[in-house]
């Protein structure tokens, strides 16, 4: 999916050891549709080759502030001239303080120095580097001019010492810059919802269940934590990974799915109930396998709560959204939801459209009528929900 088609992104590789994982990242960041130009420092041409950044972005790789390639020899302007933004990946000690004293001794400080677009800077460095009170200073000083850092991580680094310091992983800088460009029509919500099915316990091994593959939900989740949002994904069994700036709380059931709603409910500013909860429970849990007899089996079922209709009755509900996947009439059967649990947006779509694929087609529905939203990929499909939605919430206190 090509979540970055359109964007020029200057990279800037500088030399650390975590250089090479540069490589990768460019080659995640064409994938995503955008257009790389790599500029390396002489420390960063010392880990990895210009040839190899050549070859990955398909684009010429700059070092030198004096380049005879450039025909104006003016490549300190023109290479971020229409850039969406510089990533410095990894970022060095040394060059966070050459930034920071807005020095441009190099192709790269240059570039940033003379630039207008937004730059961002993924620091890899040793633990005892990250936390020297110079570094600290570093820091401190980039952010108040602007400066967006990504990182670093904890974790084990190349000098055999555990701790902070580590470069994000490509895939974490990938999405990183995804969600900084994306418009932060959520900042300062609170965002609760609920995900994937539930599974009701008959024995320790059989349970009932719903088919949900929670792609929706999580991909909802996303593009509101990338809008800006502190969210919290009340999470039924699916194998997804969470994605960055969510806190997912794992449930099974749909009597667990209520209480981590209510308790996670609390300053909530919007809440999404996408599970597909089980409508029925066994009135009880065998405590061990049922063996089989060949005998008929009664299984006898009791309804479980409407978590969403419970919320959303409160008298200090948040805005509740709600979703309607039906195989028919989907008009009457979503807006009938929406009446019934008296919810101001339901997203309404035919299961035969979305179920567990990777794209969805869907209506929203609310007070001002039917809104069909065009067939996308998911991630896609989310953020013109949280786009909606967005516009309906009421203006922060
Ligand atoms: O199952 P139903 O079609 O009524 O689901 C509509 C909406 O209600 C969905 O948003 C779903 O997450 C929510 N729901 C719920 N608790 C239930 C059943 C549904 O929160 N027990």
């Amino acid at each position: 999916m090509a979540e970055l088609s359109g964007r020029k992104i200057v990279l800037g590789v500088t030399g650390g050891v975590a250089a090479y994982k540069a490589a990768e990242l460019v080659r995640l960041l064409g994938k995503a549709g955008a257009e790389v130009h790599v500029v390396l420092t002489e420390g960063g041409a010392r880990f990895v080759t210009a040839v190899t950044f050549q070859a990955l972005s398909g684009n010429p790789v700059w070092t030198d502030l004096w380049d005879p390639r450039m025909a104006n020899n003016m490549a300190h302007i023109d290479l971020s001239r229409d850039a969406d933004a510089i990533l410095i990946a990894p970022a060095t000690a040394d060059v966070m303080a050459r930034l920071a004293q807005g020095r441009a001794d190099d192709l790269l400080t240059t570039l940033c120095l003379a630039r207008d677009c937004p730059l961002l800077v993924a620091p890899a460095m040793n633990r005892q580097m990250w936390e020297h009170p110079a570094t600290r200073r570093n820091a401190v000083q980039l952010a108040a001019d602007g400066v967006t850092l990504f990182g670093p991580a904890a974790g084990e680094q190349a000098c055999g010492e555990v701790g902070l310091g580590r470069m994000l992983e490509p895939e974490d800088l990938c999405e990183a810059l995804i969600g900084f460009f994306q418009p932060k029509l959520l900042a300062g919500r609170r965002v609760v919802m609920t995900a994937g099915p539930t599974f009701e316990a008959i024995d320790p091994v059989r349970g009932i269940t719903n088919s949900s593959s929670g792609k929706m939900a999580y991909a909802l989740a996303r593009a509101c934590a990338q809008a800006g949002a502190d969210v919290a994904l009340v999470s039924g069994p699916v194998a997804l990974p969470v994605p960055a700036g969510v806190a997912r709380i794992s449930v099974r059931s749909a009597l667990q799915m209520r209480d981590a709603v209510f308790a996670a409910l609390p300053g909530a500013d919007v809440f999404i109930g996408v599970a597909a909860v089980a409508d029925y429970r066994p009135d009880t849990s065998a405590e061990h396998k049922i063996k089989k007899s060949g005998a008929a089996l009664q299984i006898s079922l009791t309804p479980n709560p409407d978590i969403l209709a419970e919320v959303a009755a409160r008298a200090d509900a948040p805005f509740c959204v709600g979703f309607a996947a039906e195989s028919r009439n989907l008009d009457e059967y979503a807006e009938g939801k929406r009446r019934a649990k008296k919810l101001p947006l339901v997203v309404g779509n035919l299961v035969q459209d979305g179920l567990g694929s990777d794209d969805n087609q869907v209506v929203l529905y609310d007070e001002a009528g039917r809104h069909p939203l065009e067939r996308a990929p998911k991630p896609e499909v989310a953020r013109a929900i949280v786009a909606h939605l967005a516009g309906l919430l009421p203006p922060l206190s």
